[in-house]
């Protein structure tokens, strides 16, 4: 049994093992992810083993040339979805995605509030400054990392200001006395910022006094400033320990250097799982996942993230710190352009290797390949070290994996003493605490 404090469990809603070859498999199932069912019946799965939240990314753009080979980022808008996954659960939390580039503060205020009403008090917003997509929003170009980070840190006051102008303890709903609401009680927030100006109230009551948690996600200094302002977890991108370990402690100190408790920030990286009955079967799965991918949109990605054109250059030659340009000035996400540079100096790959790598596969995710008791033994280790506080589960390869991953590997981690039995609470900032 584990004296370590139980971890918080997130799983994605955005079906990653249906990524590369995963949806051509007859069983994937792949036909419904754009409908409820599909997205209700692994949140029933997600909740009968107690995680703490399902999840949903989101991006408000189409990657049409990708279209060829899978979703390309076409899915239905995550607060709507988790709407209706709200009906038919009870515990679970509910997180959803949206962005402070794109959105006006007082609609996501509006509706991550609703959606909170609608599940009582399981609503959670993750917040992205988003990578793409300005053309879709009247922007000429995409505004850099640190005007998008300045704009999200006044966007999160506003919202969190809305949030309380209209407390639940203004609703009196008293027929006796005959009164409906306090006005007295409710107040404008006269928001008069360099990004917006909002008056509010907000034309909706706060579903309880509870705080709804905030996420965040992108780790380069800016954003890692900002989430330790804020967020109550931090969904980040380590494909090794040491990654993650030096993510933790920092954002710790500097939740403590901004007046927080080090343990008000919980770090959560991406956990992408190919679990199988034997070690072997999980590396064919990945393989068989993998195999085919699209090289040219590969190389595409390595050219953005570090300035390396690796088009012509050889499988078998490893890439060294002399190959390596200077890091490019402006890049779609810092924190996977940084990951990648430092895959390259540590190890010297291949090209082959590189396509290989969870920087250029897979977001720069942690990856566990193997079975049920290897995922066990490496998450347990990453927690024993201090590296975690927690996971988002990225299941891949097939619906089998993700199955494994909710109905055997979760269970495993709380006979380990690693999570909770049950619920202690209802609301989704609750089951954050502890
Ligand atoms: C783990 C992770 C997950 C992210 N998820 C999303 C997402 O779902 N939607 C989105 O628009 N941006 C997403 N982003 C992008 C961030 O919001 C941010 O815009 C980007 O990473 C640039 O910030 P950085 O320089 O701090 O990395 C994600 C970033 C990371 C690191």
């Amino acid at each position: 049994m584990s004296t370590l404090k139980p971890l918080h469990i997130g799983m994605t809603l955005a079906p990653t093992w249906l990524n590369g070859a995963g949806w051509r498999r007859p069983d994937s199932q792949v036909e419904g992810i754009f409908s409820a069912a599909f997205h209700v019946d692994i949140a029933r799965r997600a909740e009968a083993a107690k995680l703490d939240f399902v999840f949903r990314p989101d991006t408000l753009f189409l990657n049409t040339p990708a279209l060829e080979q899978g979703s390309a980022f076409a899915a239905l808008d995550p607060t709507v979805l988790l709407t209706a996954v709200a009906q038919e659960t009870t515990r679970i939390g509910l997180l959803s995605t949206m962005s402070t580039t794109f959105y006006p503060p007082y609609v996501v205020a509006r509706q991550i509030q609703s959606l909170n009403w609608l599940s009582n008090g399981r609503a959670g917003w993750n917040i992205v400054t988003a990578l793409e997509g300005h053309a879709n929003f009247g922007l000429a170009s995409m505004p850099s990392a640190d005007e998008r980070y300045a704009q999200a840190a006044e966007f999160t006051d506003v919202v969190r200001a809305l949030w309380g102008s209209y407390p639940r303890s203004a609703l009196l709903t008293d027929r006796a006395t005959g009164r409906h609401g306090d006005p007295a009680r409710v107040h404008p927030i006269d928001h008069e910022g360099r990004f917006f100006q909002v008056k509010g109230p907000l034309n909706l009551p706060a579903f309880s006094d509870a705080p709804i948690p905030l996420v965040q996600a992108g780790a380069s200094p800016a954003g890692r400033a900002f989430a330790a302002s804020v967020a109550d977890a931090v969904f980040i991108s380590a494909p090794d320990r040491e990654a993650a370990l030096e993510v933790r402690s920092d954002l710790r100190r500097r939740a403590e250097a901004a007046g927080r408790k080090a343990g008000d920030i919980r770090i959560l990286p991406g956990l992408s799982l190919y679990l199988a009955p034997s070690r072997a079967e999980a590396q064919a799965l990945f393989a068989e996942t993998h195999a085919g991918a699209d090289i040219a949109r590969k190389l595409a990605i390595i050219c953005e993230m570090t300035g390396l054109d690796l088009s012509d250059w050889p499988d078998d030659r490893p890439i060294s710190a002399t190959d390596l340009p200077p890091p490019p000035e402006r890049v779609r996400s810092r924190t996977h352009s940084d990951l990648l540079r430092r895959a390259i100096l540590r190890e010297t790959p291949t090209r082959a290797d590189l396509f290989l790598r969870p920087e250029v596969a897979g977001s720069g995710h942690w990856q566990i390949i193997g079975t049920v008791e290897d995922a066990l033994a490496e998450i347990r280790a990453w927690a024993e070290a201090g590296a975690i506080d927690g996971f988002i589960a990225t299941p891949g390869g097939s619906v089998d994996c993700m199955h494994l991953v909710l109905d055997d590997l979760v269970p495993r981690l709380t006979e380990a003493g690693l999570f909770r039995k049950d619920y202690t609470g209802t609301t989704f900032f609750e089951h954050l605490q502890g």
